[in-house]
Parts: C-alpha cells; sequence; structure tokens
C-alpha cells in the first residue's frame, strides 16, 4: 500500500512509542511531515533526542520537533518542559544553516525548565550506580514536580517581571542556593528571542483543527516510562500515552483518527534504570550504568571493528564480520553487545549504551490496549545476519501461570519469559513491499500481531527516508 492510502481521510496523526524510547520515532515524523500542515510535541523536554539532517550535516536536536525542517508550523505544546537556553541553541543552529523557523510556536503554557531544576535532578540521581533511575540529569522530573504542585514557571510568567521573581522567589524557600538576581539576568536574552513566537497554543490548535488543517503530533519518550503506565518509580514524569501527547497539545485523545505505535522489532532498547524482562544478559544493566565508560568507541575499540571520526561523527561497517559473530554468540550478553553495534544504540541525548533485549509482545500487547492497534515496526533491519532471533510472548509467574504486563517492578524482574524462536533473515534493506520480505520474518510478524493483538501497518527497513515498506 502506498502512504496516500494509509493517510487518506485522516486529519490527525500521532506518532508514538509503544517502548522504552528511542524507536525511531524521528525517521517516521520526517516520512509523514510532508502530508502535515501543523507538527505539534507535547511532553518531555530535552530528554529526548532525535537526528536531523541539516543540509547533508548529522545534528541532534532534543526541543524542536523533528518536523521543524520541513517549512510547517511547528508547535511547542503545552504539555512540554522547556529549557530556554537549550532551545535557543537548537534555535541558533538553524539561523547558522539559514532554515526559516518563523512558523515557530511556543506555548505561554508550556513550564520552563530552571537552573535549580537541572541541579535537583543532578544531586538526586547522579547516575543510576547507586541505585537511582538513571535520569538524563536535565531536570525534567524536578521541573514536572513543580508544575503538578502548582509551583511551576510557565513560559507566559516569564514576560510578567513581578510574577517571574516572586515565583523565584518561592522556589527559593524549596530549593538550596537559588540566586533570584542572577536567574532573572540569564534569562534576559532568551525571553527576547522567543518572544515572537509564544503563543496560545491550545486556542490555536483548536482553530487549526476546526480549519481541517492536518496534524502531526510527535511523542517523545515511549509509554513504557510513562508517568502513567510506565515502570514506576523507573520512569519519566512525562505522560507519553496516546492520552499524554494530545493533552499536551492542548486537545483530546479522541481527536487523533490515526495513532501510530511504534516497536523497534526484533529487539528492542531502554536506557537508564529499572526492569526489562526481555533483556540480553544479566550483566548488561550494570555494564551499561557505567555510561560513557562503556561508549561506542569504547565498544569498537574492544571488539576491533575500524571506525573513521569527523565532527563527531563516528562512521563504521554496521555488518562488520565482528559485529555479526557477537550477534551470534552463545553468550547473550556479548549478543547484546552485537546488536547494539549493529543497530548503533547509543543515547542521542546522554551517549551511553542503550540496554538491549528481545521485542516484548506482551509489553507491545498492553501498549495496544493504550494506544490503539495500528503498530508500525522498525530497525527490522539491523538483525538480518543473525543466524535466530526471539520473541517474547509471554509472561509466566513461578507456578507457572500467565502474567499481563504488569507496572509492578519486582514482579517484572521475578517473572520466566516465553519465547518463540524464529530462523534469521538475510539483508532487507531494499525491499520495498511487504510480500517480498523473507517468509521467516513475515511468520514473525503475523505471530506478533497475534501476540499483541495489533495490526502491523508499516516497517521500517533502513535508515534512509524512502527505507519504509507501507503494509
Ligand atoms: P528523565 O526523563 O531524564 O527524568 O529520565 C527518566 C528515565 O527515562 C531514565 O531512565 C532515562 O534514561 C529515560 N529517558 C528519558 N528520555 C528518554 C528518551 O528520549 N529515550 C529513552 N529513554 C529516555
Ligand atoms: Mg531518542
Amino acid at each position: 500500500m502506498k502512504l496516500d492510502n494509509l493517510i487518506q481521510n485522516h486529519q490527525t496523526i500521532a506518532i508514538i512509542c509503544n517502548q522504552w524510547g528511542d524507536t525511531g520515532k524521528g525517521k517516521l515524523i520526517d516520512y509523514f511531515s510532508e502530508w502535515a500542515d501543523v507538527i505539534a510535541r507535547g511532553n518531555g523536554g530535552n530528554n529526548a533526542g532525535h537526528t536531523v539532517i541539516v543540509n547533508g550535516k548529522k545534528k541532534i536536536f532534543h526541543l524542536l520537533p523533528s518536523g521543524i525542517m520541513h517549512d510547517k508550523i511547528n508547535i511547542l505544546g503545552n504539555g512540554m518542559v522547556i529549557d530556554l537556553k537549550v532551545l535557543c541553541e537548537e534555535l541558533d543552529e538553524l539561523k547558522k544553516e539559514n532554515i526559516s523557523y518563523k512558523k515557530l510556536m511556543i506555548s505561554q503554557d508550556a513550564n520552563v525548565i530552571m537552573p535549580y531544576h537541572i541541579e535537583e535532578d543532578k544531586r538526586t540521581n547522579e547516575s543510576q550506580k547507586n541505585g537511582g533511575i538513571g535520569t538524563t540529569g536535565k531536570g525534567i522530573g524536578p521541573c514536572y514536580s513543580d508544575k503538578i504542585a502548582r509551583k511551576g514557571i510557565s513560559i507566559g510568567d516569564l514576560f510578567n517581571k513581578d510574577t517571574l521573581v516572586g515565583k523565584i522567589k518561592k522556589a527559593s524557600e524549596f530549593y538550596p542556593n537559588v540566586n533570584i538576581d542572577k536567574i532573572v539576568e540569564e534569562l534576559e536574552p532568551y525571553k527576547e528571542k522567543i518572544e515572537p513566537f509564544v503563543k496560545n497554543t491550545i486556542s490555536k490548535m483548536h482553530k487549526l483543527l476546526k480549519n481541517n488543517k492536518k496534524i502531526l503530533i510527535e511523542g517523545a519518550q515511549g509509554l513504557l516510562l510513562s508517568i502513567e503506565f510506565g515502570t514506576y518509580p523507573y520512569c519519566t514524569s512525562s505522560e507519553c500515552s496516546i492520552n499524554g501527547v494530545a493533552f499536551g497539545v492542548g486537545i483530546s485523545a479522541k481527536a487523533i483518527d490515526l495513532p501510530i505505535g511504534v516497536v523497534k522489532f526484533p529487539y528492542m532498547t531502554r536506557v537508564g534504570a529499572g526492569p526489562f524482562p526481555t533483556e540480553l544478559g544479566k550483566d548488561s544493566e550494570k555494564y551499561c550504568a557505567k555510561g560513557l565508560e562503556h561508549d561506542i568507541k569504547f565498544e569498537l575499540k574492544k571488539y576491533e571493528i575500524p571506525f573513521d571520526e569527523e565532527n563527531n561523527d563516528i562512521k563504521y561497517d554496521h555488518k562488520h564480520p565482528n559485529i555479526i559473530e557477537l550477534m551470534n554468540s552463545d553468550n547473550p550478553f556479548l549478543q547484546g553487545i552485537g546488536i547494539r553495534l549493529a543497530g548503533e544504540e547509543y543515547g542521542a541525548t546522554t551517549g551511553r549504551p542503550r540496554r538491549i533485549g528481545w521485542t516484548d509482545a506482551t509489553a507491545a500487547r498492553y501498549a495496544v490496549n493504550i494506544n490503539g492497534p495500528n503498530l508500525f515496526l522498525t530497525k527490522v533491519d539491523v538483525l538480518s545476519g543473525a543466524n535466530t532471533f526471539k520473541i517474547c510472548y509471554e509472561y509466566e509467574d513461578k507456578r507457572c501461570n500467565l502474567l499481563e504486563f504488569s507496572r509492578d517492578c519486582e514482579l517484572l524482574e521475578q517473572i520466566n519469559i516465553l519465547y518463540r524462536v524464529y530462523g534469521g533473515y538475510n539483508e532487507i534493506s531494499d525491499i520495498r513491499t511487504y510480500d517480498e520480505l523473507p517468509l521467516n520474518l513475515k511468520n514473525s510478524f503475523e505471530d506478533f500481531e497475534k501476540f499483541s493483538g495489533g495490526k502491523i501497518i508499516g516497517v521500517s527497513v533502513g535508515a534512509e527516508r524512502d527505507q519504509i515498506i507501507i503494509r
């Protein structure tokens, strides 16, 4: 099927992740952006990270929607938390590359990440090594905490000095070492820069909907990291489900007529601490918690994979024989490293190695029940060259009773996982129709639909824009 048929008769599409983030949503957003009049983000902040190609150069953006490269209305919604310094740096990047962002809108209702939020985040959770959550350290949690506690500072507050000073003063009662004057002074240049773009985006959104504009909502993080449905407390502080991305741009989830849940397949990843039932290797969590100590360069050197480095951009053969050998190792920990290297799974925000495991259909079933049935599978090409792959299809407790996905983190650490094993497949990156995909891969897709209750509407088979199959 063509994209045109898929999106026909739809006005509002949301692209959200059904796992622990990093499923390659950015590429899909880019793909769907052509169709959209408006691209809006409604949750999270600069804990997210997506690679965008600007004038042939690889750039990582954390706040601006992946759709910013398209000359459309781009909205940073009311549900977001915004670090003004990071936002202004990203705008400067665009300016430097002569990319117009005059159609950008920043919600007056989004909350501002203040310096004391970042300090608090770092202080309470320097790393997951000490049993912490392993946050990105960007102040996300403390900023949302203040929002819920009704002490938050919104973008709109910045433009009323008395309100702003009063609110920072209030914060100084709760946070150590808050220098009110210094903070106000530092905010000044950022305020000036963003002022033309600050809008009541909630009412704008309502108008855009009424005027039949086509709206693309870009999720951040993923369902299993969501504050309401994720593996609490090992989760982020925003609501990443279809509900959260909808309210975060000022609309009801009911207004989203095509939600698309993105699923990495047949492997998935997690960054930070917390349960990961299908993780490869019992030492993987600890090893990945060492963060930059075990970054991409460390692993490439350790496993003797040659690479070139140009402007922080590391290039290597993702299907190097040593990588394939690791992927086919009998040792699950090494197998995980092989998949990490094949998929280049290192945090875009923190550079940390991502934990690797098999795709979990029990978690996907949970996600389908919340985010709806449409599934888009990504990174499927990464596993080509592996002799076999596995899909988790059920959880069992100690007495062999079947269990659904649960937010009970202790339980998730104890369950037994049932896997189905499939024969591997060769290179699929050049395939553009569903029918041409290898038979055992298609069989695994059909099983995955049965296990998860979802419907696979598309498959991504490479990093390039056209490496997509719409079913
Ligand atoms: P926070 O969002 O910085 O508070 O981090 C909370 C948890 O969410 C940590 O485990 C992070 O690694 C994880 N996390 C936050 N943002 C992302 C993301 O964009 N992709 C993957 N994991 C994320
Ligand atoms: Mg990411």
